[in-house]
């Protein structure tokens, strides 16, 4: 009785996974050539340069004012690339560099637990500091930086929503009213933007990096407090900030007058969706489950291909002005991610590849001089002398991103020909759906308990439904009702208010 739905949602994943999910042929440089030691010194050169920068009394890029979350950027990226290499060489620095950080940071101006109102005020800058903290932690499993990690959880979550805060209608932080409802669905699990009493934004650089955080803390410690946290902050982007082409939108205002308006000020940027789908795939490391797989394999490629913030050479370029294009920090640290932890089919891995490929070459050929180990900002070039610490950390993740991409006896990548279009039939269809409907199913269950009556709740949400054609919602609109939902919507009273739940993991349903 369960194989119909079985077969609704694998065939459902098989059909995203034939369509597309190609390097296109206008992608410039997909391969990576450099051998995997090559790729080593290259990461390790722009690291050690970036060292040279940071000022020794505290451990901080220049200008911390604007600086300050860069450098929390920076810690993680030191802990990565040792992670990549299976190292310890940056153990001991990075534990100066926390603790000098956080003194300076809480003395001089008032940013405690590395979050601040009167330096750079965006809670995301303090997050940075908790994502190095708790990967440095999973590197080196050294308690202090698990107490890091956890500090900056703390702080950041003084300015997100709980469900108590929603039902109340206040959080002692802001001076508004808060909307407890955005189209009928709960806001908790919104981070605000910014410490200031008065800043009503909500957006996903903060909500988005305390759900990576919550994930991250959730796989680290196994406690529940953490692991709710995320599955709230992913259930609020999945409710309100994802549009019905699987791209995760900038933000909207909780302020109650607003009406729920979506940030209108910002193009979309490749962080957004970067975020969720990392948190999406930290979760589906702690609780595999075809929901969570479903919901990657849909967001990886919708980022991959979204016009917004790439060219037809497939490198990513943000931001509005020609002339001011940029790379990004968020989407190479992703897709590595995915990577890593085995959240993609075969098919979707390899695209992957190719797109890190297009942006490590990029990043090589385009926007460095051979030699300075600085990079600028744009990927299209052409190269800066002036050292940035944006500009140089956004390089250095994809640098990091591309060193256990293939091995050396792969040093040419190998992108596979696309299965046939649709419908048409053959060996590689049959070897696909082998590994959806045989492959997948168990090497989940490997690491999960799951039993059928979970399945069947998830399977019944994620089957394609019509709430997701209504979210189509442009960012400049204003928030929409969405039209009455055709997937499970549970309401818990003594919650005070109706959730749809993302990944069948909402309180509701579990009641
Ligand atoms: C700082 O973090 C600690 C946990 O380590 C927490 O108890 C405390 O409330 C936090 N303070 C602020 C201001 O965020
Ligand atoms: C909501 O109120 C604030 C001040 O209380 C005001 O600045 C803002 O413009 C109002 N929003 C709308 C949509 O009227
Ligand atoms: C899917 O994974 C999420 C996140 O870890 C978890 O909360 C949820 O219970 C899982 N769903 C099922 C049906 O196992
Ligand atoms: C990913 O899959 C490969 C092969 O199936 C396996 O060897 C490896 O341990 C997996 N890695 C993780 C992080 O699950
Ligand atoms: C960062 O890179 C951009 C574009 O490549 C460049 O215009 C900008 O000047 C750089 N920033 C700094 C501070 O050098
Ligand atoms: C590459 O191959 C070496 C030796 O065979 C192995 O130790 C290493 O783990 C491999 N790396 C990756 C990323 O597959
Ligand atoms: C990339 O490598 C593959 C496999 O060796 C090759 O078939 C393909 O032509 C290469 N693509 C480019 C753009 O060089």
């Amino acid at each position: 009785m369960f194989l119909i739905p079985t077969l609704t949602v694998w065939l459902y994943v098989f059909h995203a996974v034939c369509q597309g999910q190609q390097a296109s042929s206008l992608w410039r440089k997909p391969n990576v050539t450099m051998t995997r030691a090559d790729r080593v010194s290259v990461a390790e050169a722009a690291l050690e340069k970036a060292i040279t920068f940071l000022d020794t009394s505290n451990a901080l890029f220049p200008d911390p004012s604007d600086s300050y979350g860069m450098s929390g950027a920076f810690y993680s990226q030191l802990a990565e690339f040792d992670l990549a290499t299976s190292q310890t060489k940056y153990a001991d620095t990075l534990q100066q560099y926390f603790a000098l950080a956080s003194t300076t940071l809480s003395q001089q101006f008032q940013a405690q637990n590395f979050t601040g109102e009167f330096i750079a005020r965006s809670i995301n800058d303090g997050l940075n500091y908790g994502h190095g903290a708790a990967v440095a932690y999973a590197t080196y499993k050294t308690g202090v930086f698990l107490q890091y990690a956890e500090q900056a959880w703390w702080a950041a979550k003084a300015f997100t929503l709980g469900q108590n805060d929603v039902n109340s209608g206040t959080v002692p932080s802001k001076d508004f009213t808060i909307s407890p409802t955005c189209g009928g669905i709960t806001t908790a699990g919104a981070t605000f933007r910014e410490k200031s009493s008065t800043a009503p934004d909500i957006n996903v650089l903060a909500t988005g990096s305390f759900l990576v955080l919550s994930a991250l803390l959730a796989e680290a410690t196994g406690e529940d407090l953490y692991l709710e946290a995320a599955k709230e902050s992913a259930d609020f982007i999945s409710n309100h900030l994802l549009n019905a082409k699987h791209v995760v939108q900038d933000g909207l205002s909780v302020r109650a007058n607003d009406s729920c308006a979506l940030n209108q000020e910002k193009d979309q940027e490749s962080y957004n969706s970067a975020l969720m789908i990392e948190g999406l795939t930290i979760l589906h490391s702690i609780t595999p489950n075809a929901s969570l797989f479903e919901s990657i394999q849909q967001m990886v490629p919708a980022a991959i291909e979204y016009a917004g913030w790439q060219g037809n050479n497939g490198i990513i370029a943000n931001g509005g002005m020609p002339s001011s294009k940029s790379g990004d920090l968020n989407l190479p640290r992703t897709l590595s991610t995915v990577i890593a932890r085995n959240a993609t089919t075969p098919v979707l891995r390899s695209y992957v590849e190719a797109y890190l490929g297009v942006q490590f070459n990029a990043v090589l050929d385009l926007a460095t001089t051979s030699g300075s180990n600085i990079y600028a900002g744009s990927w299209n070039g052409p190269p800066s002398s002036t050292f940035s610490p944006g500009n140089q950390t956004n390089a250095i993740q994809v640098l990091i991103s591309v060193i256990n991409l293939h091995n050396e006896t792969l040093a040419t990548s190998t992108i596979p020909s696309a299965p046939g279009p649709s419908g048409s039939s053959g060996p590689t269809h049959s070897l696909w759906a082998f590994w959806l409907l045989w492959v997948y199913p168990r090497a989940i269950s490997t690491k999960s308990v799951q039993n059928w009556a979970d399945r069947r709740r998830y399977i019944g949400w994620s089957a394609p439904s019509g709430r997701r054609g209504v979210r189509d919602r442009s960012i400049t609109a204003p928030y929409s009702e969405p039209a009455t939902p055709t997937v499970p919507v549970t309401t818990s009273p003594e919650k005070g208010g109706s959730q749809t739940s993302f990944v069948g993991f909402a309180a509701g349903i579990h009641h």
